[in-house]
């Protein structure tokens, strides 16, 4: 498995291009599905998300996403409680897309997941072992975004661990996940977080 940490765009004119073929096949059922039919809102939310996270998976793959089994750690949830921080919000846009889009998004957040129509869990990633459920080798891509600093998952680290250091909460998710990680990604797979 490899280990992708990237920050803010990360792809080429060759992955913009695949965005850009892709997206507007998928915009419109997202916008009536999830938005009322609200395009600026789309604009406002799910298209930043989109363009930086899809664009970080696209630069590590060369065959595409259809039917990869791409899990999403932290991957949001209309329930989160990190709403009073980042007033935008986090819904679940990439996984949302990825189903549409014919890959097969497995969603997993601490927040409700319930009405998505990918496939999801509901647990806590700081628990040990919280993923031995996927098969191993099952999984073609694990993605992260904004989890290891969401402040729910620096809450829940403190509630569990309490005591521990300020820098901790991230390293200690990152310690439990890595190995787990290693496991359920096939050994040719990646995982990519920010
Ligand atoms: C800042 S949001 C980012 C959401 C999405 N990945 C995005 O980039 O838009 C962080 C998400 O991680 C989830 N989360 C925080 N701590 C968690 C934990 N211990 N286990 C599972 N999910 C957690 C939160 O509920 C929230 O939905």
């Amino acid at each position: 498995m490899k280990v992708v940490q990237y920050n803010g765009f990360q792809g080429s004119e060759q992955t913009v291009n695949y965005f850009r073929f892709l997206e507007p096949r998928v915009k419109d059922k997202l916008i009536q599905k999830y938005l009322n039919s609200n395009e600026k809102e789309y604009s406002l939310t799910a298209y930043s998300t989109l363009f930086l996270q899809l664009n970080a998976i696209l630069s590590l793959t060369s065959d595409g996403i259809l039917e990869k089994r791409i899990l999403d750690l932290g991957c949001g949830s209309i329930h989160n409680q990190d709403h009073f921080k980042y007033p935008q919000g986090f819904e679940p846009w990439l996984c949302r897309f990825l189903h549409e889009a014919g890959a097969k998004p497995i969603g997993i957040d601490i927040a409700n997941l319930d009405n998505e129509e990918f496939e999801h869990y509901q647990l806590d990633l700081g628990e040990p072992n919280s993923l031995d459920f996927l098969a191993d080798n099952s999984i073609d891509i694990a993605h992260s975004s904004l989890l290891f600093d969401s402040p729910t998952m620096v809450r829940e680290m403190y509630e569990r661990n309490p005591g521990i250091e300020i820098q901790n909460p991230a390293t200690r998710l990152k310690q439990n996940l890595l190995p787990q990680l290693e496991k359920i990604i096939k050994p040719e797979g990646f995982f990519i977080y920010q």
